[in-house]
């Protein structure tokens, strides 16, 4: 018997309000062509808006938590009604005091129980449902924690660089001190993640929370000299627990691209199931592109095999592939290696100029079908 809507209330959480993986290195790894079929996972639904852009003829969105279906089809909503200002008013990137009646105009769109699962979470509409995950609470947390330890001075001195020369010494000059590594130690550690529900098992840190935490440090460190600082959107939230301005949002949230997005969203279609599942019932050859989160490190590895040998049937010949690890290394099994290859010196580049920064991998393949 399938859950009911009440139950799956309880049994979910909404982990994300937003997609916390740069969309621009899944795109470069899957160079969609006009007319493909591309397959992704949903998460906080920015990225599969996205994809739009690149004209593919149908974008399958999976989450095996119902509740991630039920935030792209609110999103899917308020583009298709909204005009751009609304849009970001209503989603919350900027202020408004009027989401709740909003939504009542929104609701007559969505499913029966995704209207139910909304109607049941009036604090996260009127906070602006790309902040409703717990994800997005844990950030909010951090940067008010970053506030009283680096100071708004600081953190708008680091906002403000131009260069990389200029953030790197900015980094090593006035960033790097004691504090700012103290707050990663008490926050960015297992037990305060598992209380905002964002557990341990869920991520499955297998390698400790203090090294949990130094390798996160690292990883900040890397986003903070390296990665340009004044378009990381990814970065602006964990510094101020919001984007820097109305122009510096993902891409769907572009005025400019919205008249495409709208046009182009029909051609979603959300699917509550286990990505390894789904794809075991698409035919052999039929999808493009696959952005395959790091859905991988919530499966034992034997999932993990059955996952990809499933890519590797249903992906059409020179199919593309973004994969990502975040702590846990997971990966294409080694007898399939020769089908799903690796594009190395690509992936070396999207995870070096990856904005979302805290993945450990962010990898590119492509699919050779006569190699089997
Ligand atoms: C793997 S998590 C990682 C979040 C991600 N790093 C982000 O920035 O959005 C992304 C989503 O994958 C979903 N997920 C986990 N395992 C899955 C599976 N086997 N099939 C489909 N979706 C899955 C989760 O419910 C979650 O919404």
């Amino acid at each position: 018997m399938s859950a009911q809507p009440e139950d799956q209330v309880q049994i979910f959480k909404l982990l994300f309000g937003a997609s916390w993986e740069d969309p621009s290195s899944d795109r470069r790894a899957l160079r969609i062509r006009p007319g493909d079929c591309v397959m992704t996972v949903t998460s906080g639904g920015c990225n599969t808006l996205e994809f739009l852009l690149d004209d593919p003829a149908h974008v399958y969105a999976l989450d095996i938590n119902p509740l991630q279906s039920y935030l792209l089809e609110l999103k899917c909503a308020a583009i298709r009604h909204l005009d751009h200002r609304d849009l970001l008013a209503f989603i919350g990137v900027s202020p408004s005091e009027t989401r709740g009646g909003v939504f009542e105009v929104l609701a007559g769109d969505l499913t029966a129980p995704a209207a139910q699962y909304w109607r049941s979470r009036p604090d996260a509409i009127s906070r602006g449902i790309i902040k409703a995950g717990n994800y997005e609470s844990f950030i909010r947390l951090f940067s008010s924690f970053l506030r009283v330890f680096q100071g708004k001075r600081r953190i708008d001195g680091l906002l403000q660089c131009e260069t990389a020369q200029q953030q790197q010494a900015y980094f090593e000059d006035h960033w790097n001190t004691l504090r700012w590594r103290l707050l990663f130690k008490l926050l960015a550690n297992k037990w305060v993640l598992a209380r905002r529900g964002l557990s341990v098992d869920y991520f499955k840190f297998d390698d400790g929370s203090s090294s949990f935490s130094e390798s996160f440090l690292r990883r900040a460190r890397h986003a903070m000299r390296e990665i340009p600082i004044q378009t990381n959107y990814f970065l602006a939230q964990y510094l101020l627990g919001r984007y820097t301005s109305e122009s510096i949002v993902p891409a769907y949230l572009l005025e400019a691209n919205l008249p495409v997005i709208k046009q182009r969203l029909d051609r979603i279609e959300i699917v509550t199931a286990p990505a390894q599942e789904w794809l075991s019932q698409q035919p052999a050859s039929s999808i493009d592109c696959f952005s395959l989160s790091n859905i991988c490190e919530l499966m034992s590895p034997e999932e993990t095999d059955r996952l990809f040998s499933e890519v590797a049937r249903s992906a059409a010949d020179s199919g593309r592939i973004c994969f990502r690890n975040l702590i846990v290394p997971r990966g294409v099994p080694e007898p399939l290696q020769h089908q799903l290859v690796l594009q190395e010196d690509l992936s070396r580049e999207l995870l070096a100029q990856d904005r979302s920064f805290v993945y450990s991998r962010v990898q590119a393949f492509v699919v050779k079908k006569d190699a089997v």
